[in-house]
């Protein structure tokens, strides 16, 4: 127990953290293209904001939230999410008196108790943003033109974007109760879930993982049929953007996302994850979430990406990156050399050259050895000649070459950066 990580989190190690910097770096990157400012939030929240803003009829409140009590007998939930933190912020910082829109991204932390699989996990992260304050559906093809350029620039670029509106509460109001009409028959056959789903929230039937509560939904009403004119235009606009531009996309009314805060525009990127096909992303429109956690009535629209499904993707389509080595040059130490050896790397560290030495009083040969482990573009020996002379040798590590110089910071440094 003591040595094993809980069930469904894991450990990033050394070898694999470049590439996890590699694809917030990328994010990042992207996010400033488009204007989108980083925001960070309390990895807990109070549990009445995710099931105020999340829903309380979502499986992630119901069946997945990391939730206790805390010595002051609060509740509090580890976030299974990004968005609710990120409207308690904007609420609580009055963020909504500066120019509108605001437009914040996030990389965090989430935590579902969910069965642990390829791609789904207790502990996983986000990649999210969020434009608050547009009504307008050029905001939804922004988003999603910003989310596909992210998955493009990581080299994923076998994937399917599906879209659908599932409209406004008013729409979903007249789309409720048919569903509820029509699912009363098969009632008693719901899951426990369902059933209480059917009274509060029958469109959460849609999105049951039950086999058999999928089997009834299977010939239900389908939400477009529901859509006012304002829904629909609203959606119309946004598929004349995504052709003016190109993108392919797929309308999809199965999808209706999993959390309740969604309206209109709601999108998923689909792509392969370890020989199952995957949601890498997901996001929508959500133009009631502010009003409903006590902000001003505010139209809202963000999407996240999996940073786990992300890698399963990268390693499906082959595009992870060789990393460059870290170590710049490795220092071996062939004798008592300690003083001019700390001096000297620490003068190279000054200057902004990665070196490392020696601190195992190992031979030379396992110096070079474990130069050559780490992956360090260059080392030199130092001895009681070289302390003398003032002069070494560097062997470039790639290419066996080497090159006689004086040991000076700059000397050394001169040769490291010429490559
Ligand atoms: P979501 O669809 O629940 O949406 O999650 C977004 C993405 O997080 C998923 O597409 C998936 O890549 C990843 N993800 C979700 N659960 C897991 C898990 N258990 N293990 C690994 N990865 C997972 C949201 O969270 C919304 N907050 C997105 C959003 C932002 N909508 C508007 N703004």
């Amino acid at each position: 127990m003591l040595t094993k990580a809980p069930r469904g989190t894991f450990d990033v190690l050394p070898e694999k953290t470049p590439l996890w910097r590699y694809i917030e770096e990328t994010a990042r990157n992207i996010c400033a293209l488009y204007g989108y400012k980083e925001i960070r939030t309390p990895v807990f929240e109070h549990t009445e904001l995710f099931e105020r803003g999340v829903g309380d009829t979502t499986d992630v409140v119901q069946k997945e939230m990391y939730t206790f009590t805390d010595k002051g007998d609060r509740s509090i939930t580890l976030r299974p999410e990004g968005t609710a933190g990120a409207i308690r912020a904007y609420i609580e910082n009055n963020i909504y008196a500066l120019p509108k829109p605001a437009k914040l991204y996030y990389l965090t932390s989430c935590y579902r108790y969910e069965k642990p699989q390829a791609g789904r996990l207790r502990e996983f992260h986000q990649f999210g943003a969020e434009c608050v304050g547009t009504q307008s559906a050029v905001t939804d093809a922004e988003l999603i033109l910003l989310a596909r350029r992210v998955l493009l620039s990581l080299g994923i670029n076998e994937f399917k974007l599906k879209i659908n509106s599932i409209g406004c509460p008013d729409c979903r109001k007249k789309y409720n109760d048919a569903l509820k009409d029509y699912l009363k028959e098969y009632e008693s056959e719901l899951c426990e879930t369902c059933k209480t789903r059917l009274l509060k929230n029958p469109m959460r039937i849609l999105d049951c993982k039950s086999s058999i509560c999928q089997g009834f939904v299977k010939n239900a009403p389908k939400l477009p049929e529901f859509l006012c004119a304002e829904c629909s235009e609203h959606f119309a606009e946004l598929k004349h953007i995504l052709d003016s531009q190109n993108i392919p996309y797929e309308v999809d009314t199965g999808i209706v996302r999993g959390l309740d805060y969604y309206t209109k525009s709601v999108f998923e990127f689909i792509t392969e994850l370890n020989g199952v096909s995957g949601t890498v992303c997901g996001g929508g429109r959500y133009d009631g979430l502010v009003e409903e956690l006590g902000g001003e009535p505010t139209p809202a629209i963000g999407f996240a990406m999996g940073i786990e499904r992300i890698i399963l993707a990268m390693e499906k389509a082959n595009s992870i990156p060789n990393f460059e080595s870290e170590t710049d040059l490795f220092l071996v130490s062939a004798g008592e050399v300690t003083d001019f050896l700390t001096t000297l790397t620490e003068n190279l560290r000054e200057i902004g050259i990665r070196a490392e030495r020696d601190l195992l009083q190992r031979s030379v040969k396992a110096q070079m050895k474990y130069a050559d482990k780490i992956d360090a573009n260059y080392t030199i020996v130092i001895g009681d000649s070289e302390i003398e002379t003032g002069m070494g040798k560097i062997k470039n590590m790639k290419t066996g070459e080497t090159i006689e110089i004086k040991l000076t910071p700059d000397a050394v440094s001169d040769i490291i950066r010429k490559g």
